[in-house]
């Protein structure tokens, strides 16, 4: 749909998490005019729900190299060393330009230092959290304030559709479908020389998932529309430990933070027999790739669905204090994890893969930047550390506003709404069928039969059939629709829910494509037919874009 109005900025950043957040403060302070835009409300992201915390050598016995040397292992031969030691060395720093922003983590008893727990391929305390177990929650409300008191604008309940660009390919701003914002509603367009994706990841294109419903995969899709690669979508990360709410639980699981193992509560099995130890020298705490493995490994071999995560030694008054957001989820349950076992599997988590970058946060579209959990910076290789994303967010974002401010003054034409000129050069590449909103139950459903914690060679050929299928019929229709529209079907209204289903098979189709071609076990990629790591043939990255790709 043509866009009804346009805003003219410097920068638009796409997303309101941490990562879309910090990016959009440091433009904004550096004198660029931003306007950020989300899809539903400013705080209703990933980075809410965030747990356990953000891991830096914030402690006097840490470093960053250590930090490195956990976060390559769990990469699994994957990571870009050179982004992970710009992750570790540059994260101290911007850990306390967060508090100085007015994010506040618990401190240790005595109120002098910053309290740090441990996770799961982690050798030494170094996770900072906030409110026991509601880190996100607290980096937040501290960000979407200050965005407030800068008085930044903001476009809520706004989907972006698809990128701008200008004759010689560079980017010119975004279209964007807006739902009851007042002036700035329907498809309108923000036009500006630099977008910034921090849309966050893409859980929902599994059945269960530990990621709120706006995790649709939309930056990704948004991405390989405008001809931008990514790279290491085949490396979803499935938690280890969700709260286990039956065989036909869909949609967004509660998690159970590591942060729970990192205190010390134990892993066991329908027996009550500790499987973790002996496995790993880490035990609960082995990179989670490993835990979520042997999660599901034992309950193949028992015959049952989960396994149990056993804190009741904690005691009710440390659950109190330190967990409340986990407690109050599972007694939401009826489990109450002081008197019993918490019943738990794995789920879908996280995309360790995305929109390909630069150290500076630079897709391969000129002025189009990708930062968070859309982006594939490098750093997590085969699979992320646990609690090295909000760090990501807040590091890469730092990086892309200096690139952004390094670029000199921005042209300024004047602010303010203002109409579309007719005949404006920018245009978008949308070449995907809009499908029907119902769509996005059958491509979770398929993509957790065949593309979940197990992979084969056949669950996958069948997974990419079934999603063919869906997309050859959606192309079908909207050719039948041009054509003869009064014969077509009824073509699906557009609106965010055909969006959001049409983003998700988007990035299904390649995440499938990836995972087949990928003929090894590696990271949290676990094939069963392939059931080793291959450093000979595979030890290497997929550039996709939607027309070709390379490896
Ligand atoms: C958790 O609290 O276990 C999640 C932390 C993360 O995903 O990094």
């Amino acid at each position: 749909p043509a866009p009804g109005w346009a805003i003219e900025a410097d920068v638009v950043v796409v997303g309101s998490g941490v990562a879309g957040l910090t990016t959009a403060l440091r433009c904004a302070a550096a004198g660029r005019r931003t306007v950020v835009v989300t899809k539903a409300r400013l705080d209703d992201g990933s980075t809410r729900w965030a747990q356990g915390g953000i891991a830096a050598a914030l402690d006097d016995g840490d470093t960053p190299e250590q930090h490195l040397d956990d976060t390559l292992v769990a990469g699994a031969g994957l990571c870009d060393e050179a982004a992970v030691r710009t992750l570790v060395t540059e994260g101290p720093d911007a850990v306390h330009r967060l508090i100085a922003a007015g994010a506040r983590f618990d401190t240790t008893p005595d109120g002098d230092e910053i309290a740090l727990t441990r996770e799961g391929g982690h050798h030494r305390r170094r996770i900072a959290h906030a409110g026991g177990d509601a880190t996100g929650a607290e980096i937040s409300r501290a960000l979407v304030e200050a965005v407030r008191a800068a008085g930044l604008r903001t476009i809520e309940n706004a989907l972006v559709l698809d990128l701008l660009t200008d004759g010689a390919g560079r980017t010119s701003g975004v279209t964007l479908h807006v739902m009851g914002e007042g002036q700035h509603d329907g498809v309108g367009a923000v036009h500006a020389p630099a977008v910034v994706l921090a849309t966050g990841g893409m859980g929902q294109v599994f059945s269960a998932t530990t990621n709120p419903p706006v995790s649709t995969g939309d930056g990704v899709a948004l991405a390989l529309r405008a001809g931008a690669e990514v790279s290491d979508l085949e490396f979803v990360q499935f938690h280890p430990t969700v709260l286990y709410l039956g065989p036909d639980a869909e949609g967004q699981q509660p998690l159970i933070s590591e942060a729970v193992r990192g205190e010390g509560a134990h892993l066991v099995d329908a027996d009550g027999t500790r499987f973790m130890v002996g496995q790993h020298e880490l035990a609960e705490l082995a990179p989670r790739d490993i835990v979520a493995k042997a999660i599901l490994r034992r309950s193949l071999e028992q015959g049952v669905e989960h396994m149990y995560l056993d804190g009741r030694h904690f005691g009710a008054p440390m659950w109190e204090s330190r967990f409340p957001t986990i407690l109050a989820a599972c007694r939401s349950h009826g489990i109450d994890p002081v008197t019993e076992p918490i019943p738990v599997a794995p789920a879908a988590h996280y995309a360790s893969g995305g929109v390909r970058t630069d150290l500076h946060g630079r897709t391969t579209v000129p002025g189009l930047y990708a930062c968070g959990e859309v982006a594939c910076t490098g750093v997590h290789g085969a699979n992320r550390l646990a609690s090295n994303s909000l760090l990501e967010g807040l590091v890469f974002a730092e990086r892309i506003a200096a690139d952004i401010a390094g670029r000199g003054p921005a042209p300024r034409p004047a602010d303010g709404p203002a109409p579309v000129a007719d005949g404006a050069p920018a245009a978008p590449r949308t070449t995907l069928p809009l499908l029907a909103p119902e769509t996005r139950t059958a491509v979770q459903r398929i993509m957790s039969a065949g593309a979940g914690v197990l992979r084969s060679a056949e669950s996958l050929a069948l997974a990419a059939a079934e999603l063919d299928r869906i997309h050859q019929e959606a192309t079908e229709a909207a050719a039948q629709e041009a054509g003869a529209p009064e014969a077509a079907q009824k073509a699906p209204e557009p609106g965010v829910e055909a969006w959001e289903a049409t983003n998700l098979l988007c990035v299904a189709r390649v995440l499938v494509a990836a995972a087949r071609r990928r003929e090894e076990t590696r990271g949290c990629h676990w094939r069963e037919d392939h059931p080793d790591r291959d450093d000979a043939s595979w030890r290497r990255h997929f550039r996709i874009t939607l027309d070709a790709d390379r490896a």
